[in-house]
């Protein structure tokens, strides 16, 4: 596949001359990281380490979560009224950076859906022929630039989701922990006292290609003037976390700022005049669950039609990388309203989770036909990011759900299930790629799936607080197995939109 390599040089103004003084250096740089591509060694003996002492008895809460068991047939009969649901947990100020919301309680599908996975030869719609030459013509003109450092970008056609995981401690982790101050307490787990730091050099390498080396300039210079948007919950906002710190690594102190308010939270670099946001909801659609600070509610009731409230707020903006998954899991049927929250409606039906989720979905679908324009807004769909609270899933008898993993699964032919509900997938893949506006389907679901390694586990808040030694020493109730550690997997799932984003304009 290395023929159909595209090389595309950087030629930004900006990034062109602050570069132009290194471009020997630049090029031995490049050159020599090569060479330095090895064959790095990794301890693949998971179980080795398995050895705390915790008992493995207790039943499996997810952390953030107080027990969130499926609400039984008795209590799913009553009507509720959303004033006086449990709420889980309170948020003291918006600007709290340590708050943390809840997620849907990791109840595992019993059953995993078989059959589901999607037409692998699905041809991707968002994929246009006609930019090729384009490219090409870039190609002929700057390729004399080259004192520049290229970036190689992978052929439009190239699956970037199927690949393999790759021990690269030389490009990975994309930045240092310490060195993004913007991470809440939330991801930041060697802070929060994990000792294992393997989980943060892992690159995904795609099977027919290569992703494209990240640069924070270059992607800066695409937002700028321009406005970038994570819609949805806490695993998108672990993603936005992400891209805040992949980027702000080349903005100098003063230059840069965070403004949380409300729903919303702004990251905003002054000398591009750009911003990365992230908007709270949840299921996309208006739900009960829809407080940025108080929003962990058992009881959670969706109005699947609904989407204009919070759809106002994505108008304009220039990137927009939705998900919705977490909050469907912990039941197995979902709450719909009978009537609006406005007028005080509390009357709900139970609907059956894939089938209130394509409800959504298309809600959300036509709300994208309706209101973008693919020349200006570039729409991407993160598919689901997998949990793992049971060991079993990967063959680790001794484990204690994520929390003694220091390894992704790298048996590539070991067959596992980790109790994804590729029934959304499924809706989401089909319903992103029926849309006349082209939506990139950003496919992390399985690749992620091996990364049992990568989460906060112990290492995270809890409520708005550290989990205290005796919390951590209990890894079976309090694991969070279902965010991600910073540096970590979030980054991948950048990596895949940077690359979409400097292929195309
Ligand atoms: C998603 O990626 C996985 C590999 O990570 C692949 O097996 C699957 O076919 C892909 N699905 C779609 C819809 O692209
Ligand atoms: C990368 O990993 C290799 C093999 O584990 C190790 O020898 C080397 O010191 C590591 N390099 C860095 C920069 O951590
Ligand atoms: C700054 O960016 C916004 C979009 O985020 C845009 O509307 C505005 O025109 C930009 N300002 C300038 C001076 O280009
Ligand atoms: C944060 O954003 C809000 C809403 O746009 C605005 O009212 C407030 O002044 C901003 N705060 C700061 C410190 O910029
Ligand atoms: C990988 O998994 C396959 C299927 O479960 C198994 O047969 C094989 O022994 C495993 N390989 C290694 C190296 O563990
Ligand atoms: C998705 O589309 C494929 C092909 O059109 C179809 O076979 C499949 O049943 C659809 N799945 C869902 C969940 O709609």
């Amino acid at each position: 596949m290395q023929p159909w390599r595209r090389k595309f040089p950087l030629f930004e103004t900006g990034v062109t001359m602050k570069q132009r003084k290194n471009s020997n250096l630049s090029i031995f740089v490049v050159v020599f990281s090569v060479f330095l591509f090895g064959i790095f060694m990794y301890n693949e003996d998971v179980k080795s380490i398995a050895e705390f002492p915790f008992s493995t008895s207790k039943p499996s809460n997810d952390v953030h979560e107080e027990v969130t068991k499926p609400i039984t047939t008795t209590e799913i009969t009553t009507t509720t009224t959303t004033t006086t649901l449990p709420v889980q947990e309170s948020i003291k100020t918006s600007d709290n950076p340590t708050v943390q919301d809840s997620v849907g309680n990791a109840d595992p599908i019993q059953e995993p859906v078989k059959n589901a996975d999607p037409d692998q030869d699905s041809a991707d719609p968002v994929q246009e022929e006609g930019t090729k030459t384009e490219e090409a013509k870039k190609i002929e003109l700057f390729s004399v630039t080259e004192d520049e450092e290229d970036v190689e970008l992978p052929p439009e056609e190239c699956d970037l989701f199927t690949g393999e995981w790759v021990f690269d401690n030389e490009t990975h982790p994309l930045y240092k922990e310490d060195q993004c101050e913007f991470l809440t307490a939330q991801v930041t787990c060697m802070r929060n006292g994990r000792r294992d730091s393997l989980y943060q050099n892992w690159r995904w390498q795609p099977r027919d290609c290569s992703l494209p080396k990240f640069k924070a300039k270059l992607l800066l210079e695409k937002l700028r003037n321009k406005r970038m948007m994570f819609v949805g919950d806490s695993l998108n906002r672990n993603q936005w976390e992400s891209m805040v710190c992949l980027v702000q690594s080349v903005v100098p102190p003063g230059r840069k700022s965070l403004n949380k308010t409300g729903s919303l939270s702004v990251f905003r670099v002054e000398d591009y005049n750009a911003t990365v946001e992230f908007y709270w909801a949840p299921f996309l659609v208006e739900s009960n669950s829809d407080d940025p600070n108080m929003h962990s509610i058992l009881n959670r009731i969706i109005m699947p039609e609904s989407i204009e409230k919070h759809g106002v707020n994505w108008k304009g903006v220039d990137f927009l990388v939705f998900n919705t998954y977490i909050w469907w899991m912990n039941t197995f049927a979902m709450k719909v309203l009978r009537g609006s929250f406005d007028k005080g409606d509390t009357e709900y039906e139970e609907i059956e989770r894939p089938v209130a989720y394509r409800r959504v979905m298309r809600t959300w679908g036509d709300w994208v036909e309706r209101n973008i324009d693919p020349l200006r807004t570039t729409v991407f769909f993160a598919s689901m990011s997998p949990l793992h609270i049971k060991s079993l899933d990967w063959e680790n008898p001794d484990g204690i759900k994520c929390a003694l993993e220091t390894t992704p699964i790298l048996n590539m032919s070991m067959p596992f299930s980790v109790g994804t509900d590729y029934r959304l997938f499924s809706v989401a893949e089909n319903v992103t790629h029926s849309l006349k506006v082209p939506v990139y389907f950003l496919n992390i679901t399985k690749l992620s799936e091996y990364r049992k390694d990568a989460h906060t586990s112990v290492h995270t808040i809890r409520q708005g607080k550290m989990l205290t030694p005796e919390q951590q020493a209990d890894p079976n109730t309090y694991a969070d197995c279902i965010h991600w550690c910073l540096p970590g997997l979030p980054d991948t799932w950048n990596e895949f939109l940077y690359t979409r984003i400097i292929s195309r304009s």
